[in-house]
């Protein structure tokens, strides 16, 4: 189960690299209720495993192929006996999340999906599946727009961009000790590395035109963000998704060990299209 996790480690074992200093102070941080309203954390009812997705549209959430890995079916009684979407959900264990008991505030938005777009060239028995780890998801209505609840531009760049030295964030509900999901959402600040320190630590399975190499800094052990969470930056103030969190950790312990994130703007043509054809 561990294979849809991801997993983040300390850097500073990497003697005397230069970026050390500089990402001393970045980490995992508690989001705060508004932060990322994009953020829809995908539950899969069958395994209780938890996956995040983005909002890109008024009705649909890009996630990573994987998290799905586990149904039987994609038919619409399937999903909607096996999948819960969570729109504006901060923190999983109290029923209101407003940062003051007394306070009214916006809902978070429990929605099934309607239909599933699984990338065609994923292959979950293939080991190289990752190189299309993208699905997109139509969610059974429109979740009504608030300040929990936005959602995301896709990635205006194209395909060649290198986000290298970039600090991006993703947001998560992962594990933050080994088997133990974090009830609050995650802020993790992520490092983009040069595509050959992926490519050395992902023998055959990374793609420079399909992937995004970062890795996040954290203390030991630390565990956090889900697959299929969204990687994004802020340009100008605008803010995009540039990465879906799809693999990077089998063993979670294992140090220095960086995440590949599908590259959004590799596949949104692909998911524009999903948007558009999926019924
Ligand atoms: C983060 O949130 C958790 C759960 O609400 C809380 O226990 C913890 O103290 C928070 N950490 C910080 C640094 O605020």
């Amino acid at each position: 189960m561990f294979k849809i996790l991801i997993f983040f480690y300390l850097l500073k074992i990497i003697a005397g690299n230069p970026i050390k200093d500089e990402i001393s102070t970045i980490g995992v941080q508690n989001a705060s209720r508004t932060d990322s309203p994009w953020f829809a954390l995908i539950e899969i009812k069958s395994n209780g495993l938890r996956c995040g997705g983005s909002l890109i549209s008024d009705q649909f959430v890009v996630t990573a192929a994987h998290c799905l890995d586990s149904l039987d079916s994609l038919d619409s009684l399937s999903l909607k006996q096996g999948v819960l979407i969570k729109l504006g959900e901060w923190k999983t264990d109290i029923e209101n999340d407003c940062e003051e008991s007394n306070e009214e505030c916006e809902s978070v938005a429990e929605i099934q999906p309607k239909s599933v777009k699984i990338h065609e060239y994923y292959d979950k028995s293939d080991k190289s599946k990752q190189n299309y780890d993208v699905a997109v998801i139509k969610l059974a209505w429109k979740p009504r727009m608030s300040e929990i609840i936005q959602n995301i531009e896709l990635s205006t760049s194209d395909s060649n961009v290198k986000l290298t030295n970039q600090v991006l964030t993703v947001t998560g509900f992962g594990q933050s000790t080994p088997g133990r999901y974090t009830n609050i959402k995650k802020k993790i600040q992520i490092k983009i590395f040069p595509d050959r320190f992926c490519e050395e630590k992902h023998k055959g399975t990374y793609s420079r035109s399909r992937h995004i190499c970062g890795l996040g800094y954290e203390g030991v052990t630390t565990c956090s963000g889900d697959s299929g969470s969204g990687l994004f930056r802020t340009v100008n103030g605008k803010t995009y998704l540039e990465g879906i969190t799809a693999y990077g950790v089998a063993n979670c312990g294992e140090r220095d060990l960086p995440s590949g994130f599908m590259k959004v703007a590799t596949f949104k043509e692909w998911i524009k299209e999903q948007i558009d054809t999926l019924s």
